[in-house]
């Protein structure tokens, strides 16, 4: 995907992609970046996507995938998916060099700004029970816990539905 200016429809504020932070650049996800967060996938989540999920999902119009890099290097990405006014995760990684450095906590903001600005109300997700760094991360962005669904993941465990109201 193209840098391109984003205008919000409600705050009229512009969002622009790419964006430096110190060492890192926030970026719309590029081809030469899919490898690497095929493999945090893979190295991260019991349940990863496989390249031909990525790129499927990918490909629809209402996805966004932003990576933070530095260098060439992945060190964190985000993937949503846009439904009417909500934004729904698709899955977020930090590589395991990088953690704990709020980059998380970078990704996400970005991640709200760029919904918001594409007529977002709010932000949602499923994040597994036994996630606790996620958990924790979340709360302490003043995400909500509204409720446990059921064996939501292939392997039988119950997500945590979380919430945050994009202002
Ligand atoms: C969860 C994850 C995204 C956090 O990334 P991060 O960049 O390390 O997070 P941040 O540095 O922004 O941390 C913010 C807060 O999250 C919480 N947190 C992060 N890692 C934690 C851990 N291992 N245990 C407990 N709390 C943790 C803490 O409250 C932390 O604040 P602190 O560092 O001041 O204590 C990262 O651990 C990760 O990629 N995990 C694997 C993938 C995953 O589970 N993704 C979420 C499901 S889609």
């Amino acid at each position: 995907m193209a840098a391109m200016p984003l205008k919000s429809r409600r705050s009229k504020k512009a969002i622009s992609l790419p964006r430096r932070e110190g060492p890192y650049l926030i970026d719309w996800m590029k081809p030469a970046d899919v490898r690497q967060v095929i493999r945090l996938e893979q190295d991260s989540f019991p349940e990863p996507l496989s390249l031909r999920e990525l790129i499927r999902l990918w490909r629809q119009p209402i996805t966004r995938y932003i990576v933070i890099r530095k260098g060439r290097r992945v060190a964190a990405y985000i993937g949503f998916q846009l439904l009417g006014p909500a934004a729904h995760t698709i899955s977020m990684c930090v590589h395991p060099e990088f953690r704990r450095r709020g980059l998380a906590a970078l990704v996400q903001t970005t991640a709200n700004e760029v919904a918001a600005a594409l007529g977002a109300r709010w932000f949602t997700g499923e994040v597994r029970v036994s996630n606790t760094p996620q958990l924790n991360f979340l709360k302490g962005l003043g995400w909500e816990q509204i409720g446990v669904s059921p064996h939501f993941f292939k392997n039988g465990e119950d997500a945590v539905v979380v919430w945050f109201w994009l202002n």
